[in-house]
């Protein structure tokens, strides 16, 4: 199984997604999928401009020479494509978006109407399925109901499957180094490389897994004064 993530994330490597990621594909690495991690914000990626050239002028092709069309056939070649980014304003952030704004070559112009909704016809005969990952600020699981939304919306407008969403919130702890809540990262990143191998191996991620990772890293209310205090004291200091 070829994975590729494309990471959205405008700090890279840097990131919290990524610490997700990285935990994700060493699971999957153990249990035999060939993964790749692309970080969209080193690549040089023009917006779209809606010319429709790569529909009616050279089918198939964008007229930007970037390094889209490259990333087009890594996208093309792996059997899931991860779509990695932090929450930002509710939603992916625009480094991811704009990318996904540039697959539009990979379907036809001509539409198809399916299950009472009409979408564009596939270019190709093999797409890859989607993973979602993400990560926010805010301690409510509730904060991601824009973004589980889109990317469900997504899978059925390029007519793949959504096969799994791991949504990290208070994911800014994940990078913080403090005694108490070391091992609670560990943890928790234990249990995103046990999803990673399961999903590889069985295709799916068990219900008790799924539940374990939407858990919150600490009680929400410790986490709202914790927050708010490590403001007041930097703030203070300037
Ligand atoms: C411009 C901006 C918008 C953000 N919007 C949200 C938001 O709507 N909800 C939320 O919970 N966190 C929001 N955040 C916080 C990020 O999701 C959080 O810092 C995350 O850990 C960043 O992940 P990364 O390190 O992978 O980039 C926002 C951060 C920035 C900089």
């Amino acid at each position: 199984m070829k994975i590729t993530v494309f990471n959205g994330s405008p700090r890279g490597k840097n990131g919290n997604t990524n610490r997700i990621v990285e935990s994700f594909l060493k699971g999957a690495e153990k249990a035999g999928a060939e993964a790749e991690n692309i970080f969209l914000v080193e690549k040089n990626i023009e917006h779209c401009r809606g010319c429709f050239n790569c529909w009616d002028t050279t089918p198939g092709k964008c007229v930007h020479k970037d390094d889209v069309e490259a990333l087009h056939s890594i996208f093309l070649a792996s059997d899931i494509v991860v779509l990695a980014s932090p929450l930002y304003t509710d939603n992916i952030t625009s480094i991811l978006k704009k990318f996904l704004e540039r697959i539009l070559p990979l379907v036809k112009p001509n539409f198809e109407y399916v299950n009472g909704e009409t979408r564009h016809v596939r270019r190709y005969d093999r797409y890859p399925d989607y993973i979602a990952i993400s990560n926010c600020g805010y301690p409510e699981y509730s904060q991601f109901q824009v973004m589980t939304r889109f990317f469900d919306r997504l899978a059925r407008e390029t007519n793949v499957e959504l096969k799994l969403e791991i949504y990290r919130t208070m994911g800014e702890l994940l990078k913080i180094q403090h005694i108490l809540l070391n091992p609670i990262v560990k943890r928790y990143l234990k249990n995103v490389e046990r999803a990673g191998e399961q999903f590889v191996r069985d295709g799916a991620v068990d219900e008790k897994l799924l539940r374990k990772l939407k858990e919150p890293l600490i009680p929400e209310k410790m986490y709202r004064d914790k927050t708010n205090a490590h403001w007041d004291k930097k703030l203070s200091r300037l």
